[in-house]
């Protein structure tokens, strides 16, 4: 309903709105909700209408058996036959969106994407390669790719509203959907089921490219990282050993193998951090070593306030470096 009043006002054009669909089953899920809207202002149309009705005729009513004839009448019409039929429809409808959206079976495409979430993060991996990222889906354009979905901890559901349905990750549980995007482009994905604290700060992006540029892509993500040459960024490899960041992260091609955050192998490469939370540039990224707690509460990264300023300049530079 928000959508709808903004869109009066602005336009609902959003990179994330389910009435700007780019796939064959984002459309179909468009129509429906298109046709469920319509449906409830038709009904909500005439009940407003009856109403009027009866206040207007309040006192009209000389015949008692009339009268009764008509309640039982509307009662029988709008109470039972209405909703049996109103729901037939919906449900004929509903049964047509399935084959769209339903999960693709295992081998059906030539890529599949693991998607893990996590409290909250989404890690991201590509089977046969070595490539690990977080909170951004490459895909290429034009080529079905199966996403895997799985929950480390709680249930998040993994929701790209432009480009198909939302799947939820259950702990014990693989669920799958096909996203076969026609369109480069970013795609905004959000976390849709409440997972706790931090769920609102637990969004992503698919990032649909041109089929070569996602291969030099992927080849570039599976590589491990390079070993800075020296200064700050050298400073900043030791510091990120001795201050305990390792225990958490992993940066493939270092010691650092931590599995509780995000993979930093490239994380410089990325858009965002903290899972869309704040742009990836040096200054937010020396606040989010900083004082992680003030941007997102909950989240398991630990402030590092208490290391000297000029540690944590070495951090950013070693790990914005990380291409
Ligand atoms: Cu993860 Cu909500």
């Amino acid at each position: 309903m928000a959508c709808v009043l903004g869109m009066l006002a602005t336009g609902c054009g959003s990179d994330q709105s389910i009435t700007s669909p780019v796939t064959e089953p984002a459309r179909e899920i468009d129509t429906l909700w298109w046709a469920m809207f319509a449906g409830g202002m038709v009904i909500f149309g005439i009940v407003l209408g009856l109403l009027v009705l009866a206040y207007v005729r309040r006192r009209r009513s000389s015949d008692p058996d009339r009268a009764e004839r008509v309640s039982y009448a509307v009662i029988l019409g709008g109470g039972m036959v209405a909703p049996v039929v109103l729901l037939a429809v919906l449900f004929a409808f509903v049964i047509r969106v399935m084959p769209a959206v339903s999960a693709p079976e295992p081998g059906s495409t030539s890529l599949t994407v693991e998607v893990t979430g996590h409290q909250w993060y989404w890690e991201v991996r590509y089977p046969g390669t070595d490539a690990v990222t977080a909170n951004e889906i490459h895909l290429p354009a034009g080529t079905p790719v199966r996403i895997v979905a799985r929950t480390a901890d709680v249930i998040h559901s993994f929701w790209v509203p432009r480009l198909n349905r939302k799947i939820d990750m259950i702990p014990g549980r693989t669920n799958s959907i096909e996203l076969d995007v026609p369109k480069v482009g970013t795609y905004r994905g959000q976390c849709s089921e409440f997972c706790g604290l931090g769920h609102a700060e637990m969004a992503f992006e698919v990032i649909v490219q041109p089929p070569a540029a996602f291969r030099r892509w992927l080849d570039h993500e599976a590589q491990p990282a390079e070993t800075p040459a020296g200064g700050a960024a050298a400073a900043g490899q030791e510091e990120f050993q001795s201050a305990s960041c390792e225990d958490c992260h992993t940066i493939r091609g270092t010691p650092a193998d931590g599995k509780v955050g995000p993979d930093l192998t490239h994380i410089g490469s990325r858009r965002t951090l903290a899972a869309l939370t704040i742009p990836n540039t040096p200054g937010d990224l020396y606040q989010w070593i900083t004082n992680p707690q003030g941007w997102k509460p909950g989240s398991r990264m630990p402030g590092f306030a208490s290391l000297p300023a000029s540690a944590r300049r070495a951090l950013v530079s070693y790990l914005e470096g990380l291409r």
